[in-house]
């Protein structure tokens, strides 16, 4: 079970080329959801002090688009290479920036926690996955994960102080690209047995097993690590 309260944002493809007319519909489908005008600046037309950093949000995503395996502006970036390692500091590297308490499990699913005034209560989490399909854009899952660490700053910019801790989790593994295993770590966590089953006998195109991709990613895992549920917290990063 986990200790928290998993709330999963899954942004996909939510910054893809809207263009056109599509901009009054996808307008409309804002404010219906968010039940209040959305404008370009922001503020809803309501001095608000909740303002996003978008420069310094699309400085990010370019950034983490760097760490690509195929030549801009297609990114391809796939578990544990040495893409995904750089790509997975450099979100380490943002989360402490912030403040942000830091911790990764077995299989590198990546926790930033900021911790609430009432620490003991369930934390609200929310994330997405940094790893890319071959030729992908900049955008899937980078959103999910950059744009929730962007709106925990926005709020510490605010001056609000949370009760229960707020977390953005970075998931190991959404794309099946290399062991054709989708959402591989929030289903660890989620304790699937099925899984962990495949994840030992599951080799890549170049007879790389599962254990020892991680370990060249810097991921010693021991066998029972996969069964005892991977909300383990082994490292203090
Ligand atoms: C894959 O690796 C295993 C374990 O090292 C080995 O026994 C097997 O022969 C290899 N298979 C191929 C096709 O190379």
């Amino acid at each position: 079970m986990l200790p928290f309260l998993l709330s999963l944002l899954l942004l996909t493809g939510a910054a893809a080329g809207v263009q056109g007319h599509d901009d009054a519909a996808a307008r409309r489908t804002m404010e219906e959801f968010a039940g209040f005008p959305a404008s370009d600046d922001g503020e809803g037309g309501r001095a608000s002090p909740l303002r996003v950093d978008s420069e310094s949000l699309q400085r990010q995503i370019d950034e983490l688009a760097s760490f690509s395996d195929s030549p801009a502006p297609s990114v391809t970036r796939v578990l544990y290479s040495d893409k995904d390692v750089q790509a997975r500091r450099y979100i380490k590297g943002i989360m402490k920036q912030l403040g942000l308490s830091v911790r990764e499990d077995a299989v590198g699913n990546i926790f930033g926690r900021w911790v609430g005034s009432e620490a003991e209560l369930g934390a609200v989490a929310t994330g997405s996955h940094v790893d890319a399909i071959p030729f992908s854009g900049k955008y899937d899952g980078v959103v999910g994960v950059l744009g929730a660490l962007e709106a925990i700053s926005v709020l510490q910019r605010s001056g609000f102080q949370p009760k229960r801790s707020l977390e953005v989790i970075m998931f190991t593994s959404e794309e099946p690209t290399r062991f054709g295993i989708s959402c591989l770590g929030s289903r660890l966590m989620a304790g699937s047995e099925e899984l962990v089953r495949s994840l030992k006998r599951t080799v890549d195109n170049h007879n790389v097993s599962f254990v020892d991709a991680a370990d060249s990613a810097g991921y010693k895992i021991h066998p029972d690590d996969l069964h005892n549920g991977m909300g383990v917290m082994l490292e203090q990063c």
